[in-house]
């Protein structure tokens, strides 16, 4: 499973790229909101950091602006791949950057149609949002059990991008069911890194050096 970074915060982009941990980088208009400053200079930097793919956001609602933003987006990198919203216009958006060679992840898909239709369109990822399902009660990694049943049955070659993670369980629940991508906010990763017994027992590990070093000053590794 590829593992996306969900943010346009270029610190946590490096960090955990620095790790090997980042197969791509999922952005929205929110999030580069949430960054301030000037929204350019960040997917630039974010490309030239990412080797894999980069989702960044068109922010026109009709067809022909969409295609206008998609083409510009490009232009920050090779590695860009255009980020449309599921309307009809999104698609048929979705369908012209797709015969261009040009992919397309189409976001805000909250029901087994619409990525079924999103596939159709040509789209190279499918953004299901799980986290905002679960907050109006709805299950939300149901929805990518259907969409992975109905793409296995038809063999699409769209990826599911699992969106809207909010906590690890979801990472492990969207894993075991084979979807394809998962893309994690920052605090959710970082959560992932860690156990309590691990610290508990890293602490005891050093503990029982520092005793070992009072009986052999010398003692080194
Ligand atoms: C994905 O591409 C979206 O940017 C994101 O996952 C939305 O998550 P949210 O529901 O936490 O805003």
């Amino acid at each position: 499973m590829k593992i996306f970074l969900d943010t346009a915060n270029l610190e946590s982009i490096k960090k955990f790229n620095d790790m090997g941990l980042l197969d791509g980088i999922t952005t929205n208009p929110s999030l580069l909101s949430k960054e301030g400053g000037n929204p350019k200079n960040a997917m630039e930097e974010i490309t030239k950091i990412i080797k894999g793919d980069v989702s960044l956001e068109v922010v026109s609602t009709e067809y022909s602006g969409m295609i206008k933003e998609g083409k510009r987006l490009r232009e920050y990198g090779d590695n860009v791949v255009v980020k449309v919203p599921m309307t009809a216009d999104g698609l048929k958006a979705c369908k012209s950057l797709s015969s261009e060679g040009i992919p397309v992840n189409v976001t805000l898909i909250f029901s087994p149609n619409q990525a079924l239709l999103a596939a159709k369109s040509g789209a190279k990822y499918v953004s299901p949002f799980i986290g905002r399902l679960d907050d109006i009660g709805q299950n939300g990694m149901h929805l990518i059990k259907e969409i992975k049943e109905i793409f296995s049955n038809y063999n699409f070659g769209t990826e599911i991008l699992v969106a809207s993670i909010r906590h690890p369980i979801h990472v492990v629940d969207a894993a075991k069911i084979g979807a394809d991508v998962v893309t994690l906010p920052p605090i959710v990763l970082d959560k992932m890194l860690q156990h309590p017994l691990t610290k508990i027992g890293l602490d005891n590990f050093l503990a029982d050096w520092e005793k070992l070093k009072q009986k052999n000053p010398d003692a080194t590794i």
